[in-house]
């Protein structure tokens, strides 16, 4: 069954192991289309509405790691990493850590000399950090036929049942064996994408992909569906205007009911990378925050009920609070 033909069916769970929530991960095979600031952004705004989320970074950018509060680049060998856990080193449980926001520079002290600390949690919010050894990750995975479950595998075994509300996976651009990693673990699988002819060109190899792996491995082991894409605007620069407003209509014709809301090109969005916070922090009432809230609204993941919503005291889930 072809992915485009599944695209009105919405947010499930893994058919592999029905006790996980959905599983989203960013995708494309063209890279630099937002898959990292869209996903990080609704990550973070998801778990402002209250549900509990887990961002599984796989990128060796490790750039949604860094936008969490964990530089990737720096990390010591004894910090453990989605590399680590990829590779059986590690549990899940000694990888996930609180996702951050930068509140200060580093070594600021306050009036008194006392050093202040630089970074806050983000409530409701897990992350297990990407590696540059990642870079090894489709050579590592060719060792077997089977290697290519080690997703699937951790998540079904090593999340209990409603510890997370919402898992999504930050992916880099491929079609390679780590990406059918992702797409055999996802459930839905959100393309990203700008307005421009590689980028669509893009699009369409990754659903073709994500078919060819549902064939290859049948519907009760693959069970991610093409679900959404999300356009970003491409414009840099006014006189550009013109030809990227005929490329998106092109887009909106193309993906028409598979497509969210589109991300207005706006400055804040490098600026709170750079900031190492969220958008929504940097200025809640910018319209890239209402349009990504915009987007959650549409993927079914609407203002949680107070049943969902934590108390202070959870904001560390008691097993992953020694990791911090
Ligand atoms: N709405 C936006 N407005 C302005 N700049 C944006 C917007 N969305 C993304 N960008 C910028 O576009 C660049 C690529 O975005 P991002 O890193 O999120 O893409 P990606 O698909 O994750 O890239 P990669 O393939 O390298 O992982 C970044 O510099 C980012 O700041
Ligand atoms: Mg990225």
């Amino acid at each position: 069954m072809s992915s485009k033909l599944l695209a009105p069916f919405r947010t499930h769970r893994p058919a592999y192991a029905p006790h996980l929530p959905p599983v989203f991960a960013a995708t494309n095979r063209a890279g630099s289309v937002g898959k990292t600031s869209i996903g990080y952004n609704l990550c973070v705004q998801a778990a402002r509405r209250g549900y509990r989320v887990l961002l599984i970074d796989v990128d060796l950018q490790s750039d949604a790691s860094y936008w969490s509060g964990w530089d990737g680049d720096e990390l010591p060998d004894a910090v453990k990493t989605v590399h680590d856990v990829m590779l059986g080193r590690a549990t899940l449980a000694e990888a996930i850590v609180p996702a951050r926001t930068r509140v200060a520079p580093d070594g600021k002290t306050d009036e008194k000399g006392n050093s202040i600390e630089p970074f806050e949690v983000i409530e409701n919010m897990y992350i297990v950090r990407g590696s540059e050894k990642m870079s090894q990750a489709d050579t590592e995975l060719a060792g077997s036929e089977t290697a290519v479950f080690w997703l699937q595998e951790v998540l079904g075994t090593q999340i209990d049942e409603d510890e997370f509300d919402v898992i999504w996976i930050d992916t880099p651009a491929s079609l390679a064996r780590l990406s059918i990693s992702v797409i055999l673990a996802a459930t839905n699988l959100f393309i990203c994408t700008k307005p421009g002819t590689k980028e669509f060109r893009g699009v369409r190899a990754m659903i073709r992909r994500i078919d060819e792996v549902r064939e290859r491995y049948n519907f009760f082991k693959a069970t991610g569906v093409a679900t959404w894409v999300a356009m970003n605007e491409g414009k840099s620069h006014e006189s550009q205007g013109k030809f990227y407003m005929n490329r998106q209509q092109a887009g909106e014709k193309e993906f028409a009911e598979m497509l969210l809301p589109i991300l207005k090109s706006a400055t804040i969005v490098p600026e709170a990378y750079d900031a190492q916070e969220p958008v929504c922090f940097w200025d809640p009432r910018h319209t890239a925050t209402a349009t990504l809230d915009q987007m959650l609204d549409v993927m079914g993941l609407r203002p949680a009920t107070s049943r969902e919503l934590k108390s202070p005291e959870t904001v560390l889930l008691p097993r992953f609070a020694a990791n911090r």
